[in-house]
């Protein structure tokens, strides 16, 4: 007798925003087989987040976890959309929008009258409150946090996010897909930052002040991490490929969230989000990546 391959906790995946974290997701949607559809609001940011898909993909192939050869197949099964209607049939959304509670909450509140009942609304906040995501809809119960990590094929964590009304079998089946996707998965309570948002919030904040009071080069900061912790980057670099405007979201979401002064944000780094200096993807953060890199 054959050995069946376990039935697919989902069949049908629609991702929010086609950036850096929901073009991950779709392309790993894509190699166990799913149906993917990617969603954003201009055809620009779509044709991006479409090449980097195949990026995805193509690294993916080039480590042995999809076969070269189905990677042209995989990525013309994608179905890019403008259009957040054809959500309808979707068995989960993961929405990866950017980091901004009224934009999301707005996405969810159209999402609940598109997406068929039964099926899961997940955000991948790195921050924000899933019960007040989740708020916006008429059913709460089937709204979690899937928090993926960046970038979305390598990296092995998935945090599970249980909002304050998320029903436990929304629960089990957002832990199953996050499996299925080959991922190992955390559980946290809804407070701000979860585990990985919270410490990592607190450790970029500080060492932009650091570098801001003249401590330590931007340079040695990195350093002594890399070195002294094993930290595969220093902060610096991980601020530069996570985005200066998240990580300054992520320090008002925990600073608001918690009513604390140990989360106030380092001026330097508010600086630098107001000159668009955001890190990688703006060609310059903490350091300068030449266009053509
Ligand atoms: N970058 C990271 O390392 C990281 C890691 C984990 C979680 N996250 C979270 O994932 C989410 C997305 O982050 P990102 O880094 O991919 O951002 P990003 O800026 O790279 O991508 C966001 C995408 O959303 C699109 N968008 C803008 N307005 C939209 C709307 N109204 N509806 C749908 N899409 C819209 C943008 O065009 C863009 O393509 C955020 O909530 C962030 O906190 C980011």
């Amino acid at each position: 007798m054959m050995a069946s391959s376990p039935p697919k906790p989902v069949e049908s995946l629609f991702v929010i925003g086609s950036g850096i974290m929901g073009s991950g997701i779709a392309a790993v949607g894509l190699a166990r087989g799913l149906r993917v559809h990617l969603y954003d609001v201009k055809d620009t940011y779509l044709d991006k987040g479409l090449a980097n898909v195949r990026k995805h993909l193509d690294k993916m192939a080039a480590r042995g976890a999809v076969p070269a050869a189905e990677v042209p197949k995989l990525f013309e099964s994608m179905q890019p959309t403008l259009s957040l209607q054809d959500a309808a049939g979707a068995d989960i959304v993961v929405e990866a929008a950017p980091e901004n509670l009224e934009m999301k909450r707005e996405i969810f509140h159209k999402l609940d009258s598109i997406v068929r009942p039964g099926a899961i609304l997940a955000t991948n906040t790195s921050s924000l409150s899933i019960t007040l995501i989740a708020a916006a809809t008429q059913d709460p119960g089937r709204v979690v946090g899937i928090h993926f990590f960046n970038p979305v094929p390598a990296m092995e964590l998935v945090e599970l996010i249980s909002g304050a009304r998320t029903r436990p079998e929304v629960l089990d089946r957002a832990r199953a897909f996050a499996q299925f996707l080959g991922k190992t998965v955390t559980g946290s309570k809804d407070f701000p930052g979860f585990i990985t948002t919270r410490s990592i919030g607190v450790l970029l904040n500080e060492a932009v002040w650091m570098l801001y009071e003249g401590v330590a080069t931007r340079e040695d900061i990195d350093t002594a991490h890399k070195l002294g912790f094993h930290h595969p980057m220093g902060p610096f670099e991980l601020a530069d490929l996570v985005g200066l405007d998240t990580a300054l979201a992520i320090l008002e979401r925990l600073y608001t969230g918690f009513r604390d002064p140990k989360y106030r944000a380092c001026p330097l780094l508010v600086q630098m989000v107001e000159a668009g200096k955001l890190g990688r993807k703006s060609g310059e953060g903490f350091y300068k990546y030449p266009r053509n890199e």
